[in-house]
């Protein structure tokens, strides 16, 4: 067998944003493997013709999401698509987020509102106030909080979704976000690193569609409780055997527990250049994952 090809997918927008992407690069071709960083919306290559395609910063695939799930499911049919294209249309839909609750993971309390079904303004308040985001979404896009006794402009936000039939998540704001959230990173379903981050929403009653994504990232060390509830939430996945990587967020409720608020099994920013450490386990991560036949 001559040197395997792997393909690091990234987009055209998010080639030069991903600080992660030259990282890998680097640390696949030192495991002996021959990398090279693909756009999924621009270089059309012949994707059979690599052993294996990972995808790293596809981050435009939640304005084009069906154009995305038919391009995962098309590359899976001609390649190894890491993570499978099966999970990546679970993932990219936070419905899941009620799915993982009812498994018992703990999860921030998560309203579903459907295009064309009811909603009430009690849904809209709470004692911190709410956030209202679509439930196809990344980078905080059309994601706003709202304080409290502000419920009719959080309808309001919701009703946009709901008429532009987009499916809309309501959430109790949680206030220790402030205090930090968490980012739990795990390759092969071994945790290998984690990060906080400063909080997003900083200013209420705001759509703000160019947010620093990941403010003051920082390492960190996560609680034996947060490890516990990032191992919860992906043993919950569909196939949880199936994850080259995952990022697990989370942040703390009222009751200082950690709660997942997001399962990233898509295109997570895995901070590897604030936690070279990472990089080892991706490698052989990936590795792994070319030995499987599938
Ligand atoms: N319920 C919530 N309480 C506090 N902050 C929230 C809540 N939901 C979202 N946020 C803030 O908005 C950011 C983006 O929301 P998130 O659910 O991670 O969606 P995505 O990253 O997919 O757009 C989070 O990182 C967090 O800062
Ligand atoms: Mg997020």
């Amino acid at each position: 067998m001559g040197t395997a090809r792997i393909a690091v997918v990234t987009s055209r927008g998010g080639a030069d944003q991903d600080t992660d992407l030259p990282l890998i690069l680097t640390a696949l071709r030192t495991a002996g493997l021959s990398a090279q960083a693909v756009a999924w919306d621009a270089d059309a290559p012949g994707w059979g013709g690599y052993d294996l395609a990972v995808i790293r910063s596809t981050w435009d695939y939640a304005d084009r999401l069906a154009e995305f799930l038919a391009w995962a499911d098309a590359t899976a049919e001609v390649t190894r698509l890491w993570n499978p294209a099966r999970l990546v249309r679970w993932n990219s839909d936070k419905r899941y987020l009620p799915e993982l609750a009812a498994r018992g993971v703990p999860v921030v309390a998560t309203r579903v509102l459907e295009p064309g079904g009811v909603c009430e303004a009690a849904d809209f308040d709470g004692p911190h106030g709410v956030v209202v985001k679509p439930a196809v979404s990344s980078g905080a896009r059309d994601t706003a909080r709202y304080e409290p006794g502000r419920g009719a402009d959080a309808e309001r936000h919701a009703r946009m979704l709901l008429d532009q039939g987009r499916t809309a998540i309501v959430q109790p704001y949680l206030p220790l976000v402030e205090e930090g959230e968490r980012a739990l990173i795990f390759f092969g379903g071994t945790f290998s690193h984690a990060i906080r981050k400063q909080a997003l929403l900083t200013e209420a009653g705001l759509i703000d569609n160019f947010r620093v994504p990941h403010p003051g990232a920082a390492p960190y060390r996560p609680s034996e409780a947060e490890l516990r509830t990032a191992r919860a939430a992906l043993a919950a996945v569909p196939a949880p055997g199936d994850l080259l990587f995952a990022r697990v967020d989370l942040a703390l409720n009222d009751a200082r527990e950690p709660v997942v608020m997001e399962l990233e099994l898509i295109e997570p920013n895995l901070f590897l250049s604030i936690n070279p450490q990472g990089l080892e386990p991706f490698a052989e991560a990936v590795a792994a994952a070319l030995a499987t036949g599938r």
